[in-house]
């Protein structure tokens, strides 16, 4: 059975003076879950949300709330985001030092743990942790900003996630999701290959007839690129 398609903003394109109006109007456009792009401006050249704005953040929706850390000390601040609102944590395999320690901790503080992989990284670097993750975030662009182009060179790894999930017999308990360059031209090209929670930022605050529209169009062409339940 393969993964619903689902939709989440990147909130970095947002208006950071009204976050509160700005999560309200992206429930009100139909998205599944809203992800929190932390930078700590070490692991990622950029700096931008902690706990506390998250936090803030948290009253104005009651959709489920993701934090990708982009930092290079996860272990330290899981908690916070945790308390903050989060409840899935979205580490990077490059960051951590004990990656299956600091996943199965995540899942000991009661949120659902999820591992990221930047470009240059292999799929195999998750291969012995698919047991500790409910979802497997394969970069699309380089982390640290919005608006980059599309890396098509990842497909090949989506799918390769893709493989190792069903070998570990984890593909219906684990979604695949794309970060970076997601738009009309590329969420067809990522679902087809595999994913299936599709991260978008530029794409959706920049569409012409705004964010419902910008949601619909985006869940429309993912869905009709899925690979067939197999
Ligand atoms: C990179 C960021 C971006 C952002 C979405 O660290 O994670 O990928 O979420 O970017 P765009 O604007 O390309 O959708």
């Amino acid at each position: 059975m393969s993964r619903p398609i689902q939709i989440a903003p990147s909130v970095l394109p947002a208006d950071f003076a009204r976050l509160g109006e700005e999560v309200a109007a992206l429930e009100a456009a139909g998205v599944d879950l809203i992800q929190w792009d932390v930078m700590d401006g070490c692991f990622v050249p950029n700096l931008t949300f902690g706990p506390d704005v998250i936090a803030a953040a948290r009253a104005h929706t009651s959709l489920p709330f993701e934090a990708h850390l982009m930092v290079v000390e996860p272990d330290a601040m899981a908690a916070r985001y945790i308390e903050a609102g989060c409840g899935r944590l979205i580490v990077h395999a490059e960051a951590c030092r004990h990656l299956h320690r600091t996943l199965a901790a995540i899942g000991e503080l009661g949120a659902t743990a999820a591992v990221a992989l930047n470009p240059a990284t292999p799929a195999s670097a998750v291969a012995h942790v698919l047991d500790l993750v409910d979802l497997v975030l394969v970069m699309t662009v380089n982390p640290g900003f919005g608006g980059q182009r599309y890396l098509d060179t990842m497909e090949p790894k989506i799918a390769e996630v893709a493989a190792l999930l069903d070998a570990a017999g984890r593909r219906d308990q684990v979604d695949i999701e794309v970060d970076g360059g997601i738009g009309p031209d590329t969420i067809g090209r990522a679902a087809s290959a595999g994913a299936n929670v599709l991260v978008a930022g530029t794409a959706l605050y920049r569409h012409r007839d705004g964010l419902q529209a910008a949601v619909s169009e985006l869940r429309d062409l993912a869905t009709a690129a899925a690979p067939s339940p197999s």
